[in-house]
Protein backbone atom coordinates (compact mmCIF):
# COMPACT_ATOMS: atom_id res chain seq x y z
CA UNK A 1 0.00 0.00 0.00
CA UNK A 2 2.44 2.52 1.43
CA UNK A 3 4.94 1.71 -2.14
CA UNK A 4 2.42 2.12 -4.52
CA UNK A 5 1.62 5.61 -2.65
CA UNK A 6 5.00 6.35 -3.40
CA UNK A 7 5.36 5.33 -6.86
CA UNK A 8 2.56 7.66 -7.73
CA UNK A 9 4.31 10.14 -5.92
CA UNK A 10 7.55 9.28 -7.95
CA UNK A 11 5.80 9.59 -11.20
CA UNK A 12 4.12 13.06 -10.16
CA UNK A 13 7.81 14.17 -9.09
CA UNK A 14 9.24 12.80 -12.56
CA UNK A 15 6.11 14.98 -14.37
CA UNK A 16 5.68 17.90 -12.42
CA UNK A 17 6.35 21.15 -13.99
CA UNK A 18 8.38 23.15 -11.35
CA UNK A 19 6.35 25.93 -9.32
CA UNK A 20 6.63 29.43 -9.73
CA UNK A 21 7.75 29.15 -13.14
CA UNK A 22 4.53 30.96 -14.59
CA UNK A 23 4.71 33.27 -12.60
CA UNK A 24 8.28 34.34 -13.15
CA UNK A 25 7.63 36.35 -16.60
CA UNK A 26 5.45 39.03 -14.04
CA UNK A 27 7.33 40.10 -11.46
CA UNK A 28 7.82 43.93 -11.09
CA UNK A 29 11.36 45.01 -10.14
CA UNK A 30 11.48 46.25 -6.41
CA UNK A 31 12.25 49.87 -7.15
CA UNK A 32 10.92 53.71 -6.23
CA UNK A 33 8.25 53.80 -8.75
CA UNK A 34 7.34 50.15 -9.74
CA UNK A 35 3.87 48.55 -8.80
CA UNK A 36 3.91 45.45 -6.27
CA UNK A 37 2.80 43.53 -9.91
CA UNK A 38 1.81 43.95 -13.55
CA UNK A 39 -1.59 44.89 -14.07
CA UNK A 40 -3.38 47.15 -16.71
CA UNK A 41 -2.84 50.88 -16.97
CA UNK A 42 -3.07 54.06 -19.11
CA UNK A 43 -0.10 55.01 -20.28
CA UNK A 44 1.43 58.46 -21.59
CA UNK A 45 2.74 58.57 -25.46
CA UNK A 46 5.97 56.31 -25.84
CA UNK A 47 5.02 54.09 -22.89
CA UNK A 48 1.63 53.28 -24.11
CA UNK A 49 2.44 50.16 -25.48
CA UNK A 50 3.02 48.44 -22.32
CA UNK A 51 -0.65 49.38 -20.99
CA UNK A 52 -1.97 46.23 -21.30
CA UNK A 53 0.65 44.64 -18.40
CA UNK A 54 2.30 47.07 -16.76
CA UNK A 55 4.46 47.87 -13.85
CA UNK A 56 4.50 51.73 -13.86
CA UNK A 57 1.15 54.04 -13.68
CA UNK A 58 -0.01 56.67 -15.84
CA UNK A 59 2.26 59.21 -13.16
CA UNK A 60 5.30 57.66 -14.07
CA UNK A 61 4.99 57.84 -17.20
CA UNK A 62 4.22 61.00 -17.85
CA UNK A 63 7.60 62.31 -15.25
CA UNK A 64 9.39 60.20 -17.84
CA UNK A 65 8.75 62.58 -20.79
CA UNK A 66 8.73 65.63 -18.53
CA UNK A 67 12.14 64.92 -17.82
CA UNK A 68 12.53 64.95 -14.37
CA UNK A 69 12.48 61.23 -13.07
CA UNK A 70 15.10 60.65 -10.58
CA UNK A 71 15.99 63.99 -11.31
CA UNK A 72 18.35 62.83 -13.98
CA UNK A 73 19.84 65.64 -15.76
CA UNK A 74 20.42 63.95 -19.65
CA UNK A 75 21.66 67.89 -20.38
CA UNK A 76 24.82 67.45 -18.37
CA UNK A 77 27.13 68.82 -21.21
CA UNK A 78 26.45 72.25 -22.61
CA UNK A 79 25.09 70.81 -25.60
CA UNK A 80 21.38 70.19 -25.03
CA UNK A 81 20.66 66.50 -26.32
CA UNK A 82 18.87 65.84 -29.18
CA UNK A 83 15.15 65.54 -29.40
CA UNK A 84 15.66 61.97 -31.21
CA UNK A 85 18.49 60.86 -28.53
CA UNK A 86 16.28 61.81 -25.89
CA UNK A 87 13.15 59.67 -26.83
CA UNK A 88 15.55 56.67 -27.12
CA UNK A 89 16.26 57.23 -23.75
CA UNK A 90 12.70 58.14 -22.65
CA UNK A 91 11.76 54.71 -24.28
CA UNK A 92 14.54 53.03 -22.12
CA UNK A 93 13.09 54.12 -19.12
CA UNK A 94 9.67 53.09 -20.64
CA UNK A 95 11.11 49.87 -20.36
CA UNK A 96 12.69 50.16 -17.02
CA UNK A 97 9.66 51.19 -15.07
CA UNK A 98 6.76 49.50 -16.92
CA UNK A 99 8.32 45.76 -18.26
CA UNK A 100 7.11 42.91 -15.88
CA UNK A 101 8.97 40.84 -18.31
CA UNK A 102 12.57 41.32 -15.88
CA UNK A 103 12.06 38.53 -13.43
CA UNK A 104 15.14 36.11 -15.12
CA UNK A 105 17.35 39.02 -14.89
CA UNK A 106 16.62 40.67 -11.59
CA UNK A 107 19.75 40.79 -8.90
CA UNK A 108 19.78 42.59 -5.32
CA UNK A 109 20.82 46.20 -5.32
CA UNK A 110 21.42 48.32 -2.55
CA UNK A 111 20.84 52.23 -3.62
CA UNK A 112 18.88 54.51 -1.34
CA UNK A 113 15.76 54.27 -4.54
CA UNK A 114 15.51 50.37 -5.23
CA UNK A 115 16.30 46.99 -3.95
CA UNK A 116 16.90 45.59 -6.73
CA UNK A 117 17.94 46.00 -10.42
CA UNK A 118 18.23 44.01 -13.64
CA UNK A 119 21.44 42.76 -15.19
CA UNK A 120 22.31 41.25 -18.79
CA UNK A 121 18.77 41.37 -19.95
CA UNK A 122 19.48 40.60 -23.86
CA UNK A 123 18.74 44.01 -26.13
CA UNK A 124 18.27 42.85 -29.58
CA UNK A 125 21.28 44.81 -31.60
CA UNK A 126 18.94 46.36 -34.32
CA UNK A 127 17.35 48.48 -30.88
CA UNK A 128 20.57 49.28 -29.88
CA UNK A 129 22.32 50.35 -32.98
CA UNK A 130 19.28 52.15 -33.61
CA UNK A 131 19.28 54.00 -30.24
CA UNK A 132 23.24 54.79 -30.75
CA UNK A 133 22.45 56.15 -33.89
CA UNK A 134 20.39 58.54 -32.49
CA UNK A 135 22.87 59.47 -30.08
CA UNK A 136 25.99 59.20 -31.63
CA UNK A 137 26.66 63.30 -32.34
CA UNK A 138 25.27 63.88 -28.56
CA UNK A 139 27.37 65.04 -25.73
CA UNK A 140 28.03 63.34 -22.66
CA UNK A 141 31.26 63.02 -20.10
CA UNK A 142 31.61 60.15 -18.81
CA UNK A 143 30.85 56.75 -19.95
CA UNK A 144 29.04 54.59 -16.95
CA UNK A 145 26.38 56.91 -16.35
CA UNK A 146 24.81 54.52 -13.23
CA UNK A 147 27.94 55.16 -11.16
CA UNK A 148 30.26 57.94 -12.56
CA UNK A 149 28.27 60.75 -12.28
CA UNK A 150 29.04 63.33 -9.06
CA UNK A 151 25.76 63.65 -6.99
CA UNK A 152 27.61 65.01 -4.20
CA UNK A 153 24.57 67.72 -3.91
CA UNK A 154 22.47 64.84 -2.94
CA UNK A 155 19.43 63.01 -5.36
CA UNK A 156 16.63 64.10 -3.46
CA UNK A 157 14.40 67.18 -3.96
CA UNK A 158 14.41 69.26 -0.61
CA UNK A 159 12.71 72.21 0.09
CA UNK A 160 11.56 72.08 -3.82
CA UNK A 161 15.40 72.34 -4.54
CA UNK A 162 16.27 69.39 -6.83
CA UNK A 163 20.24 68.04 -6.95
CA UNK A 164 21.55 66.91 -10.45
CA UNK A 165 23.82 64.48 -11.68
CA UNK A 166 27.08 66.72 -12.71
CA UNK A 167 29.98 65.53 -15.11
CA UNK A 168 32.96 64.35 -12.73
CA UNK A 169 35.88 65.70 -12.26
CA UNK A 170 38.73 65.98 -14.99
CA UNK A 171 35.63 65.06 -17.33
CA UNK A 172 35.53 66.64 -20.86
CA UNK A 173 32.03 66.77 -22.75
CA UNK A 174 32.61 64.36 -25.97
CA UNK A 175 30.59 62.80 -28.58
CA UNK A 176 28.90 59.26 -27.66
CA UNK A 177 30.70 58.07 -30.31
CA UNK A 178 34.15 59.44 -29.06
CA UNK A 179 33.06 57.89 -25.81
CA UNK A 180 31.80 54.64 -26.39
CA UNK A 181 33.13 54.10 -30.36
CA UNK A 182 30.45 51.80 -30.76
CA UNK A 183 26.92 50.48 -30.01
CA UNK A 184 27.26 47.21 -28.06
CA UNK A 185 30.02 49.09 -25.78
CA UNK A 186 27.27 51.95 -25.64
CA UNK A 187 24.22 49.51 -24.40
CA UNK A 188 26.32 47.43 -21.88
CA UNK A 189 28.10 50.28 -20.21
CA UNK A 190 25.49 53.50 -20.07
CA UNK A 191 23.83 51.58 -16.88
CA UNK A 192 26.33 49.07 -15.79
CA UNK A 193 25.74 45.89 -17.67
CA UNK A 194 21.95 46.36 -17.41
CA UNK A 195 21.56 45.59 -21.11
CA UNK A 196 23.50 42.79 -23.06
CA UNK A 197 23.71 43.49 -26.47
CA UNK A 198 22.47 40.10 -28.63
CA UNK A 199 21.86 39.07 -31.83
CA UNK A 200 18.37 39.33 -33.34
CA UNK A 201 18.58 35.91 -34.01
CA UNK A 202 18.29 35.02 -30.86
CA UNK A 203 15.73 35.67 -28.53
CA UNK A 204 15.99 39.52 -27.06
CA UNK A 205 14.64 42.58 -25.99
CA UNK A 206 12.56 45.03 -27.89
CA UNK A 207 12.36 48.54 -26.54
CA UNK A 208 10.16 49.84 -29.73
CA UNK A 209 7.13 47.40 -30.39
CA UNK A 210 3.20 48.10 -31.65
CA UNK A 211 1.34 46.56 -28.29
CA UNK A 212 -1.84 46.06 -30.36
CA UNK A 213 -0.28 43.09 -31.19
CA UNK A 214 0.99 42.29 -27.93
CA UNK A 215 4.40 42.69 -26.40
CA UNK A 216 7.07 40.63 -28.01
CA UNK A 217 8.90 40.75 -24.88
CA UNK A 218 6.94 37.97 -23.25
CA UNK A 219 8.01 35.55 -24.88
CA UNK A 220 11.50 36.14 -24.28
CA UNK A 221 11.07 36.30 -20.53
CA UNK A 222 9.53 32.82 -21.20
CA UNK A 223 12.11 31.61 -22.84
CA UNK A 224 14.25 32.61 -20.87
CA UNK A 225 12.88 31.59 -17.56
CA UNK A 226 12.68 27.74 -18.54
CA UNK A 227 16.35 28.28 -19.63
CA UNK A 228 17.44 29.01 -16.01
CA UNK A 229 15.22 26.84 -14.18
CA UNK A 230 15.47 23.47 -16.07
CA UNK A 231 19.42 23.53 -15.67
CA UNK A 232 19.31 23.58 -11.54
CA UNK A 233 16.22 21.81 -11.14
CA UNK A 234 17.02 18.97 -13.21
CA UNK A 235 19.34 17.86 -10.62
CA UNK A 236 17.20 18.52 -7.73
CA UNK A 237 14.49 16.53 -9.63
CA UNK A 238 17.21 13.79 -10.09
CA UNK A 239 17.60 13.63 -6.28
CA UNK A 240 13.88 13.78 -5.48
CA UNK A 241 13.95 10.96 -7.75
CA UNK A 242 16.39 8.87 -6.04
CA UNK A 243 15.23 9.43 -2.82
CA UNK A 244 11.95 8.09 -3.62
CA UNK A 245 13.13 4.48 -5.27
CA UNK A 246 15.14 4.48 -2.33
CA UNK A 247 12.10 4.24 -0.03
CA UNK A 248 9.99 2.49 -2.21
CA UNK A 249 12.67 -0.26 -2.09
CA UNK A 250 13.35 -0.03 1.57
CA UNK A 251 9.12 -0.25 2.26
CA UNK A 252 8.63 -3.06 -0.31
CA UNK A 253 10.98 -5.63 2.31
C1 LIG B 1 5.25 22.34 -18.49
O1 LIG B 1 5.10 23.69 -18.92
C2 LIG B 1 5.43 23.89 -20.27
C3 LIG B 1 5.35 25.40 -20.56
O2 LIG B 1 4.28 25.99 -19.93
C4 LIG B 1 4.49 23.06 -21.14
O3 LIG B 1 4.83 23.25 -22.51
C5 LIG B 1 4.62 21.59 -20.77
O4 LIG B 1 3.69 20.85 -21.51
C6 LIG B 1 4.39 21.38 -19.28
N1 LIG B 1 4.65 20.00 -18.92
C7 LIG B 1 3.87 19.29 -18.12
C8 LIG B 1 4.30 17.91 -17.82
O5 LIG B 1 2.84 19.76 -17.65
C1 LIG C 1 26.91 71.81 -4.90
O1 LIG C 1 26.31 72.98 -4.37
C2 LIG C 1 27.21 74.02 -4.12
C3 LIG C 1 26.46 75.16 -3.45
O2 LIG C 1 25.23 75.39 -4.10
C4 LIG C 1 27.86 74.46 -5.45
O3 LIG C 1 28.80 75.47 -5.23
C5 LIG C 1 28.57 73.26 -6.08
O4 LIG C 1 29.07 73.58 -7.34
C6 LIG C 1 27.61 72.09 -6.22
N1 LIG C 1 28.33 70.91 -6.68
C7 LIG C 1 27.95 70.19 -7.70
C8 LIG C 1 28.81 69.01 -8.03
O5 LIG C 1 26.94 70.41 -8.34
C1 LIG D 1 33.14 47.93 -29.23
O1 LIG D 1 33.96 48.65 -28.34
C2 LIG D 1 34.50 47.88 -27.27
C3 LIG D 1 35.18 48.81 -26.30
O2 LIG D 1 36.03 49.67 -26.96
C4 LIG D 1 35.41 46.81 -27.85
O3 LIG D 1 35.96 46.02 -26.82
C5 LIG D 1 34.62 45.95 -28.81
O4 LIG D 1 35.47 45.04 -29.44
C6 LIG D 1 33.93 46.79 -29.87
N1 LIG D 1 33.02 45.96 -30.62
C7 LIG D 1 32.92 45.99 -31.94
C8 LIG D 1 31.93 45.09 -32.56
O5 LIG D 1 33.61 46.73 -32.60
C1 LIG E 1 30.61 51.05 -13.93
O1 LIG E 1 31.32 51.60 -12.84
C2 LIG E 1 31.46 50.71 -11.73
C3 LIG E 1 32.12 51.49 -10.60
O2 LIG E 1 33.27 52.13 -11.05
C4 LIG E 1 32.26 49.50 -12.16
O3 LIG E 1 32.37 48.60 -11.08
C5 LIG E 1 31.57 48.81 -13.33
O4 LIG E 1 32.36 47.75 -13.80
C6 LIG E 1 31.31 49.81 -14.46
N1 LIG E 1 30.52 49.14 -15.47
C7 LIG E 1 30.84 49.14 -16.77
C8 LIG E 1 29.92 48.42 -17.66
O5 LIG E 1 31.85 49.68 -17.19
C1 LIG F 1 0.03 48.72 -34.79
O1 LIG F 1 -0.54 47.61 -35.47
C2 LIG F 1 -1.89 47.79 -35.80
C3 LIG F 1 -2.45 46.50 -36.38
O2 LIG F 1 -1.46 45.57 -36.70
C4 LIG F 1 -2.02 48.97 -36.76
O3 LIG F 1 -3.38 49.18 -37.09
C5 LIG F 1 -1.46 50.22 -36.08
O4 LIG F 1 -1.49 51.32 -36.97
C6 LIG F 1 -0.05 49.98 -35.60
N1 LIG F 1 0.39 51.14 -34.82
C7 LIG F 1 1.54 51.74 -35.00
C8 LIG F 1 1.84 52.90 -34.10
O5 LIG F 1 2.36 51.37 -35.83
C1 LIG G 1 -4.40 45.26 -25.27
O1 LIG G 1 -5.33 44.20 -25.28
C2 LIG G 1 -6.47 44.44 -26.06
C3 LIG G 1 -7.43 43.28 -25.89
O2 LIG G 1 -6.77 42.06 -25.97
C4 LIG G 1 -6.05 44.66 -27.51
O3 LIG G 1 -7.18 44.97 -28.30
C5 LIG G 1 -5.06 45.81 -27.59
O4 LIG G 1 -4.62 45.98 -28.91
C6 LIG G 1 -3.88 45.50 -26.69
N1 LIG G 1 -2.79 46.46 -26.76
C7 LIG G 1 -2.79 47.73 -26.34
C8 LIG G 1 -1.53 48.50 -26.48
O5 LIG G 1 -3.76 48.24 -25.86
C1 LIG H 1 15.44 25.24 -9.07
O1 LIG H 1 15.97 24.45 -8.02
C2 LIG H 1 16.98 25.07 -7.28
C3 LIG H 1 17.57 24.09 -6.29
O2 LIG H 1 16.56 23.39 -5.58
C4 LIG H 1 16.39 26.34 -6.61
O3 LIG H 1 17.38 27.03 -5.87
C5 LIG H 1 15.86 27.28 -7.69
O4 LIG H 1 15.23 28.41 -7.08
C6 LIG H 1 14.87 26.55 -8.56
N1 LIG H 1 14.49 27.43 -9.66
C7 LIG H 1 13.22 27.66 -9.98
C8 LIG H 1 13.00 28.59 -11.11
O5 LIG H 1 12.28 27.14 -9.42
Amino acid sequence: MTSLWLAAMLIVVMGRNFTGLEELPNKCLHGKFQKKTSGPEELYLQCSPWQNRSCCTYKTTEQIHNGDIYNFNFNHCPDLMSAQCKSRFVQDLCFYECSPNIAPWIVKDTRTWRKERFYNVPLCASDCEAWFNDCAADFTCTDNWSKNFDWSNGSECTDGECFRNSCPKESKCMTFLEIYGNASNFCETVWDNSWKYTSDSEPCMRLWFNGTDGNPNDAVALKYAHLVASAPNHSHNMWLTSMLVFWILLSAF
